[in-house]
C-alpha cells in the first residue's frame, strides 16, 4: 500500500507529486497517457498498471486534471465504483461550487468521503512557502490529510466544512480577471492616447503587481513571451464565474461585459496571447 495515489500528471499534477516525494510520502500514481508517469517513477513513484489498481494502492486519492467533470467520468466506471468503498478523494482540479456539491454527493454515494481543494498558484510555486491552496469538506477528513496537503505548500488555509467554500474563493479571488484586467488595459489606452510613457504608468504599481506587468507588456508590444495569463484562459474563468452566477441566479452583469470584451480578442486570432492583448480591441474600437 501506499499512503496516497494521485491522479492526473500534467503541469500542475506533476508538481503535486514532486512535493510529495520530497517529503519522502509514499506515492503511487496514474495518468491516462502513460509516459507522464516516468519522471515521478524515477524519483521514487510506484506506477499502477491500471486506473483501478491505483485506487486500490492507498486509502487517498488525489485528482488533478483539466475539467473537474472529467473525474466523474473517470470514477464512474462498475470496475471502479467498487473500489472506492471508505477511500477518501481528495480534489484538486478547478471546478465551480454547483460541480464539487454534485460531484461530492456522488461520491458519498458511493461510500467514499470527499475533500474539495482550489490550487490559487502556478505548478512552479507548488511546495513553496507561498503556495496557497484553499481546502474545504469534513473536518476530521482535512485532519486525515492534512499531512499531505501540507506537503504541497506552505500557505494551505481549510476554509470550513461547506464543500463549495474553497471553489467560492476561488472563483471570488478569479473575478478581478473580470474588471481589473479590463481596466488596467483602459488606463493604457488612456496615457498611450495622452502621450504619456508606459513606463511611468507601470511604475505606479509595485514589483510583482499583475498591473505593472500589464502596462509594461503593452509598452513593449510583445504579448507572447511572457503569457501571465492568457486571453483563452481569462475567458473559461470568466465564463465559469458567469454560468455559476446565472445558477444561483444573482446579478452577472460583470463577467458578462467582461466576457464580450475577450471574446472581441479571441476573435481577433489573440486568444494565446497575455490578456495584455485587450489593448489591441481598444484600439480598433476607438
Ligand atoms: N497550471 C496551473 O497554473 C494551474 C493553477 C491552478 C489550478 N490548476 C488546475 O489544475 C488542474 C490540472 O491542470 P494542469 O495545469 O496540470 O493541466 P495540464 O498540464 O493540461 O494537464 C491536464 C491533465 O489532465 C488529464 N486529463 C485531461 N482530461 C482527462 C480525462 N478526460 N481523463 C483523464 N485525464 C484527463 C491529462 O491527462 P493526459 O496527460 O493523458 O492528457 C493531464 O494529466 C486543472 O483543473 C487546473 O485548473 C492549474
Amino acid at each position: 500500500m501506499s499512503e496516497i495515489t494521485l491522479i492526473g500528471l500534467g503541469a500542475m499534477g506533476s508538481a503535486l507529486g514532486r512535493a510529495l516525494l520530497e517529503n519522502e510520502i509514499e506515492l503511487t500514481v496514474w495518468n491516462r497517457s502513460v509516459e507522464k508517469t516516468e519522471a515521478l517513477v524515477n524519483l521514487g513513484a510506484k506506477s499502477a498498471s491500471s486506473l483501478e489498481a491505483a485506487i486500490d494502492a492507498s486509502p487517498r486519492v488525489m485528482i488533478c486534471i483539466t475539467q473537474y467533470e472529467a473525474s466523474r467520468a473517470l470514477l464512474d466506471q462498475p470496475s471502479i465504483v467498487s473500489t472506492l468503498t471508505n477511500k477518501t478523494i481528495v480534489q484538486l482540479s478547478t471546478g465551480t461550487p454547483g460541480e464539487v456539491r454534485k460531484m461530492a454527493q456522488w461520491v458519498n454515494d458511493q461510500g467514499a468521503n470527499y475533500l474539495d481543494g482550489s490550487i490559487m498558484v502556478y505548478p512552479v510555486t507548488i511546495g513553496k512557502e507561498a503556495a496557497q491552496i484553499l481546502v474545504s469538506g469534513e473536518k476530521s477528513i482535512y485532519r486525515d490529510c492534512q499531512p499531505y496537503i501540507n506537503c504541497l505548500g506552505g500557505d494551505v488555509r481549510y476554509v470550513g466544512e461547506k464543500i463549495g467554500a474553497a471553489a467560492a474563493l476561488d472563483l471570488a479571488v478569479l473575478s478581478r480577471l473580470c474588471a481589473i484586467t479590463p481596466g488596467v488595459v483602459n488606463g493604457a489606452h488612456i496615457c498611450e492616447s495622452e502621450g504619456v510613457p508606459l513606463t511611468l504608468y507601470a511604475d505606479l504599481f509595485p514589483e510583482g503587481d499583475r498591473a505593472r506587468s500589464l502596462a509594461l507588456s503593452i509598452h513593449h508590444g510583445n504579448f507572447t513571451d511572457e503569457v501571465i495569463a492568457s486571453v483563452n484562459t481569462a475567458i473559461s474563468c470568466i465564463s465559469a464565474i458567469k454560468t455559476h452566477s446565472e445558477d444561483l441566479g444573482i446579478n452577472c452583469e460583470i463577467p458578462a461585459f467582461s466576457i464580450n470584451l475577450y471574446q472581441r480578442a479571441v476573435d481577433a486570432g489573440f486568444g494565446d496571447q497575455d490578456a495584455a492583448a485587450l489593448i489591441k480591441v481598444l484600439r480598433m474600437a476607438s
